[in-house]
């Protein structure tokens, strides 16, 4: 564990404290609070398994495997509750085979929910305000911070196992079929959480990245290879501990984004916000060799904050990184998070960057078989006017080579998650062009208070859907989540 209880005390305490760096328009509207409980957001409680779901349009026989999504869906009514950072994990999965669908629900069984579960309340707190779990519910292996372990936040898939990811703490590893297995620690080797977005190279096979700590070593990078063991651990210096909750790779090289999110222990000591938000430092941004030997080259721009990249690549001594840009943490006023791209000359240490669109964006996500290596084509949710806030209401196919971009509007009262790329099967090696394949995303009908997995083309976006799956009860937003071929 990288924190101590009294740091995870004092974290989570001056989070409550620093309103500064509060996410205020998340957590409210102008006019009324924004309730992430409520709606497409509220929680369900229910663990189904329903085959042979009803299907408007045609599901593509090809289609074989399984779209699991993980998000925040507390158990029982929370103390306290600040989207996206609490709330207990639920995975949902949509299986296809034979053009037929089928979903299955499981809550992440973390030791913190079997602790509430004994308790029949929870006995935890959230991020900004921590409550010490009730002892007596809380065994000797299980989770004794303030702060619960909730595994929410990604599902992902590699050398054969699935990990549910929380950045702060250990994965919980799963089962094909949702059944929750236990903290995974990668023999040992993992201390302290990984990036709940670390990056598989469909190239090499290998899984890529980090995690940020209060305490020296602030970065640390590591590499698990094919299969399943960790073979690289580096810690790079970065002088102060900055939240980092994503990064980026190229075919050579690894690439941090320290925006100036500056966690600081001896401040909080002295009383001071342990979190803040300090734009006089300005964003610096990591490049690493992927392999972690050499000098890391360092870029420096003015402030701005990122939580999410789409991808990045790179040619002739230059390395294209295209992410969604925050203007502050989280969001300044005026300036909505939308697509940016920054180029660094790592020759001559300069960066440049570009605003790609002026859209209300997040969650964006490529082809997996482009991972690091140059995209045509990238997708994001964006918010539409009438969106409520908080939520978006239509998909963006972007073609980065033409510089064009196409929608799909999912109309009013229409509300869409992360969409996630599913490729052709194609037996040919590399015989699949980009984007040849669907895009699934949930959407989440405000009018009805159900839901549906829809199923576009992938390029033809704007097309009407190839499929609605339709759920058999409303699937809640979510956070981040993976197609697992067959
Ligand atoms: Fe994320």
């Amino acid at each position: 564990m990288p924190y101590s209880r009294r740091d995870l005390l004092m974290l989570a305490g001056h989070l409550g404290l620093a309103g500064a760096v509060l996410p205020r328009r998340a957590l409210a509207a102008p006019d009324r609070p924004i309730s992430f409980l409520e709606a497409g957001f509220a929680p369900v409680h229910d663990e189904l398994d329903v085959k042979d779901l009803i299907v408007r349009g045609e599901v593509p026989r090809q289609i074989a495997g399984a779209y699991l999504r993980n998000g925040p869906n507390p158990a029982y009514p929370p103390i306290s509750y600040t989207y996206p950072f609490d709330g207990d994990g639920m995975v949902h999965a949509v299986t296809f085979a034979d053009g037929k669908a089928s979903y299955r629900n499981r809550f992440v069984t973390t030791a913190g929910l079997r602790a509430d579960r004994r308790a029949g309340r929870t006995i935890y707190g959230s991020l900004l305000a921590p409550v010490p779990p009730d002892a007596r519910f809380v065994p000797p292996d299980g989770d004794p911070s303030p702060i619960k372990n909730v595994a929410n936040t990604n599902v992902v898939r590699h050398a054969g196992r699935i990990l549910t990811i929380y950045e702060s703490n250990l994965p919980y590893e799963i089962t094909s079929t949702l059944e929750t297995k236990g903290r995974y620690d990668f023999a040992g080797k993992l201390s302290g959480g990984m990036t709940a977005h670390p990056k598989i190279d469909p190239a090499s096979g290998e899984m890529l990245m980090f995690r940020y700590s209060l305490r020296p070593p602030f970065l640390v990078y590591r590499v698990v290879d094919p299969s399943g063991a960790i073979v690289c651990d580096v810690s790079i210096e970065t002088g102060a501990s900055f939240m980092v909750h994503d990064f980026s790779f190229t075919t050579n090289h690894v690439v941090f984004f320290l925006c100036p999110v500056v966690l600081d222990l001896a401040a909080a000591r002295a009383g001071e916000p342990l979190l803040s938000w300090q734009p006089e430092r300005g964003t610096r941004i990591a490049v690493m060799r992927r392999d972690g030997t050499g000098d890391v080259k360092w870029f420096t721009d003015d402030a701005f904050f990122v939580f999410h990249f789409m991808n990045a690549h790179e040619a002739q001594g230059r390395i294209t990184v295209d992410y969604v840009q925050h203007g502050a943490f989280f969001t300044a006023p005026g300036a909505p998070p939308c697509l940016w791209r920054a180029v660094l000359d790592l020759g001559a240490g300069s960066i440049k960057r570009t605003q790609l669109d002026d859209r209300e964006s997040e969650f964006p996500r490529v082809d997996p078989a482009q991972e690091g290596l140059a995209n045509r084509y990238g997708w994001l949710p964006v918010r539409l006017k009438g969106n409520h806030p908080g939520t978006f209401g239509a998909i963006v196919r972007y073609d980065l080579q033409a510089g064009r971009s196409a929608v799909h509007e999912f109309g009013p009262d229409r509300e869409v998650g992360e969409p996630v790329f599913v490729p052709r099967p194609d037996p040919r090696p590399g015989g699949r062009s980009e984007g040849d394949g669907w895009i699934m995303t949930y959407v989440y009908d405000r009018t009805t208070d159900g839901s549906v997995l829809a199923i576009l083309d992938a390029v033809d976006i704007d097309k009407p859907p190839v499929a609605e799956i339709v759920m058999p009860r409303r699937v809640p937003h979510g956070l981040h989540g993976n197609w697992l071929p067959a």
